[in-house]
């Protein structure tokens, strides 16, 4: 198993796990893509590759959930890769703007539906993990829905230790979300 950078090689499976239910655009989702998109995928793989998936981080600032503008930071995306097949992807952000640092972090994950409860999101993180600690990086802020059980499992499993729980001011929804810090060192 490994985390790579994306690339047209893993096509087959990439498009399969989208139409499985895998969201490339929200990987934090729990809800597939639109149809319209997942063609539009289709239609033209490798410019959706090199506009969208290995695009430079856009780092003019962009107005976030709480109404405010913060500036981008700088991402890595991985995929990963199981025998050969696409099984989820990993967004590694090597910065945090204020917004971030309250609630999103340094990580992003998703699976695709068909992988799922085997392990992949615990043993991806770890993966990432060591990305990280190659790049310089001491600590990872992490933060999952509290109904996200399969989400903080995985973060707990790889260390991570729970700074608090919030509720999102801009939300009416009242779900909860837990925000920890994996200790790189
Ligand atoms: C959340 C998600 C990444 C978990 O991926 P996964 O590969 O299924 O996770 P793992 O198999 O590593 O599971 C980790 C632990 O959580 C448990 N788990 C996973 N999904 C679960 C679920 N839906 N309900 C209860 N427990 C769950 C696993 O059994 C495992 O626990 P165990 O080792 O004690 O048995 C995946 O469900 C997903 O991609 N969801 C949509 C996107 C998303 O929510 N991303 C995260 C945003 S923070």
């Amino acid at each position: 198993m490994e985390l790579v950078l994306p690339d047209k090689k893993y096509k087959d499976s990439y498009l399969e796990a989208l139409d499985d239910g895998f969201n490339a655009k929200y990987l934090g989702s729990q809800s597939p893509m639109d149809a319209e998109d997942i063609a539009e995928i289709k239609n033209d793989f490798e410019g959706f590759l090199t506009q969208q998936v290995l695009r430079p981080a856009d780092l003019t600032p962009k107005q976030q959930a709480d109404g405010k503008y913060y500036a981008g930071v700088p991402r890595v995306l991985y995929w990963l890769i199981d025998n050969g097949k696409f099984i989820g992807a990993f967004v590694l952000r090597t910065e945090l703007n204020d917004f971030l640092k309250y609630i999103r972090g340094n990580v992003g994950y998703g699976i695709s539906p068909q992988y799922r409860r085997k392990g992949y999101a615990t043993q991806g993180l770890s993966l990432l993990i060591e990305k990280a600690r190659r790049l310089g990086m001491q600590k990872l802020l992490i933060a999952a829905m509290e109904e996200n059980i399969g989400s903080w499992k995985a973060i707990e499993k790889n260390g991570g230790v729970l700074e608090n729980i919030i509720t999102l001011p801009w939300e009416n929804s009242g779900q909860r979300y837990k925000r920890y810090w994996i200790d790189i060192d």
